[in-house]
């Protein structure tokens, strides 16, 4: 009895009847419904089946040929090919020499602060709320936008999508970046932009051009962690610098002109939320110029405006010197990985250099995606979409604070990017605060990952972008809870300015 293939064409669909059909078989031989050795029906009857043209199912077996699902013969049918299987994985442990490994490993790569966030202690709690992650949740990434440039890529560029890109990124994405930093204000020539693999891969670069082993460099006295983990591995001498909600304390950092460089992020300074004011930010291009200390700017918060004001110009707006570094990864899609750094010319051809040795291009394909999802104009639509769903959560989680937190913690109100800081009273340690949320709940990340040292306690971060409302509002009541009971057990017996990682 002639069996059914049960394959059916989706007249919605957008991709060839043959692709579908291809598709449909591929899977059910990937189930297992169709086993090595089966015999898939002659085109004709299956073209009867679906109700489609015979040279329809010859090209869906020509496709499943190519792949190597099947293997037809003229006059002997098509059957489901038999796919290689990997060798049984051996029973016994291979042998090993026992290399004293800890001897061979570098001082980059067994430097303190990489490893911090390993030694954070964890919770099993099952129902974690997440206040640490950086990234936009499932809801807001524009995965239908992605495919169709994706596929339009492919259709119209084809195999020339998919070598390696020139060193300094695809001619047509940095004219987009250049006019989309125009709308910004902040002036670049696309001859000066360098696409790279995520904004952390120019921080790197600019970092290896800058610094040899022992050099000083400048950063806030809670700074991003990842800036803390590149300038580590470049062997810089790390120079902590305090500061107040407007910007570094410039009276600190004439104490500091020997360093090589200054590491800034403007706009939404990551961990405590805030931005540098105008007043601040023309202070720090003089005492740049005066004291020749390079500025390298991290604008990674980009467009994310939640208060429609336009913030103080950018610092490579006041002058050329400026580094500026940023990414489609907060505002836009991270798995991009697609960041880029705006240099003086003077410094663009070794930075150019180093890009290249890290990985000999970034991805092409994603370029390309990327270039003509600017060009579409998706990125504002996209942004018409996020940003009101990012001020809602803002808002809730600041209601939430209003509402539950006990009045000894201090925060500030966010205008742009992701993130929140609490400062906490002198009477409570962040590591201890952090350890007995994750137990009740609730995972922040604790001041001593943001510092030099390991040892600032004087506060936690929260992100907003990840988690929705609701559980923003629950994470809060949690964290508010924990920091209650914490009071009124009274201070800590361990030093406020302990260093958590070497306690
Ligand atoms: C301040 C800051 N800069 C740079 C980055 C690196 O981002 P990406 O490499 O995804 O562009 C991050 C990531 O969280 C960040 O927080």
């Amino acid at each position: 009895m002639a069996r059914k293939s049960g394959l059916h064409i989706n007249t919605q669909s957008n991709s060839p009847i043959f692709r579908q059909i291809s598709e449909q078989i591929a899977d059910r031989i990937r189930s297992g419904v169709y086993p090595e050795g089966y015999q898939l029906p002659p085109s004709r009857r299956l073209a009867e089946e679906v109700g489609t043209h015979r040279n329809t199912i010859v090209r869906a077996y020509e496709d499943l040929a190519a792949a190597q699902w099947v293997t037809s013969g003229v006059g002997r049918g098509t059957f489901v090919s038999r796919r290689g299987k990997s060798p049984a994985a051996p029973s016994t442990p291979l042998p090993q020499g026992g290399l004293p490994w800890t001897t061979l490993l570098s001082r980059v790569g067994a430097a303190e602060s990489l490893g911090r966030v390993d030694r954070l202690p964890r919770s099993l709690h099952n129902d974690l709320i997440n206040l640490t992650r950086m990234q936009p949740s499932a809801d807001l990434l524009p995965a239908d936008e992605l495919r169709r440039c994706v596929d339009h890529v492919l259709r119209v560029h084809g195999p020339r999508a998919l070598g390696y890109a020139p060193r300094e990124g695809l001619p047509q994405l940095r004219e987009l970046i250049a006019q989309d930093l125009a709308r910004s204000g902040v002036p670049a020539d696309p001859e000066h932009i360098i696409v790279t693999t995520g904004s952390q891969q120019a921080l790197d670069a600019v970092a290896r051009c800058l610094v040899n082993p022992g050099d000083a460099v400048a950063v806030e006295a809670e700074t991003y962690t990842g800036a803390i983990n590149i300038m580590t591995a470049a062997g810089a001498r790390l120079v902590s610098v305090p500061g107040d909600d407007e910007g570094p304390d410039m009276s600190a950092l004439e104490r500091v002109s020997e360093a090589k460089c200054l590491y800034l992020m403007p706009n939404s300074r990551n961990p405590t939320g805030n931005s540098i004011s105008e007043a601040r930010r023309r202070a720090l291009v003089a005492w740049s110029r005066r004291a020749n200390v390079a500025l390298i700017e991290d604008d990674y918060g980009a467009d994310l405006e939640l208060d429609e004001i336009t913030a103080p110009p950018a610092l490579r707006a006041l002058d050329a010197d400026v580094i500026y570094v940023s990414t489609f990864s907060k505002r836009l899609i991270p798995a991009l990985r697609v960041g880029f750094v705006v240099c003086p010319p003077e410094l663009g051809r070794y930075l150019l250099n180093l890009k290249h040795m890290l990985d000999l291009g970034t991805s092409a394909l994603l370029q390309h995606a990327l270039a003509e999802f600017l060009d579409r104009g998706y990125l504002q639509t996209h942004l018409s979409r996020s940003l009101p769903e990012y001020r809602r959560r803002r808002d809730a989680l600041e209601e939430a604070l209003s509402r539950w937190m006990p009045a000894e913690v201090r925060w500030s109100h966010v205008k742009r990017g992701v993130v929140q800081w609490l400062r906490l009273p002198p009477q409570l340690r962040a590591d201890e605060v952090f350890a007995e949320a994750q137990r009740a709940g609730v995972l922040v990340s604790p001041g001593a990952l943001h510092s030099v040292s390991g040892g600032a306690q004087s506060g936690l971060r929260l992100t907003f972008c990840f988690e929705p409302r609701e559980r923003l509002v629950e994470g809060v009541k949690r964290l508010a809870t924990v920091i209650r009971e914490s009071l009124a057990r009274g201070p800590s017996s361990r030093p406020s300015n302990a260093n958590y990682f070497e306690a």
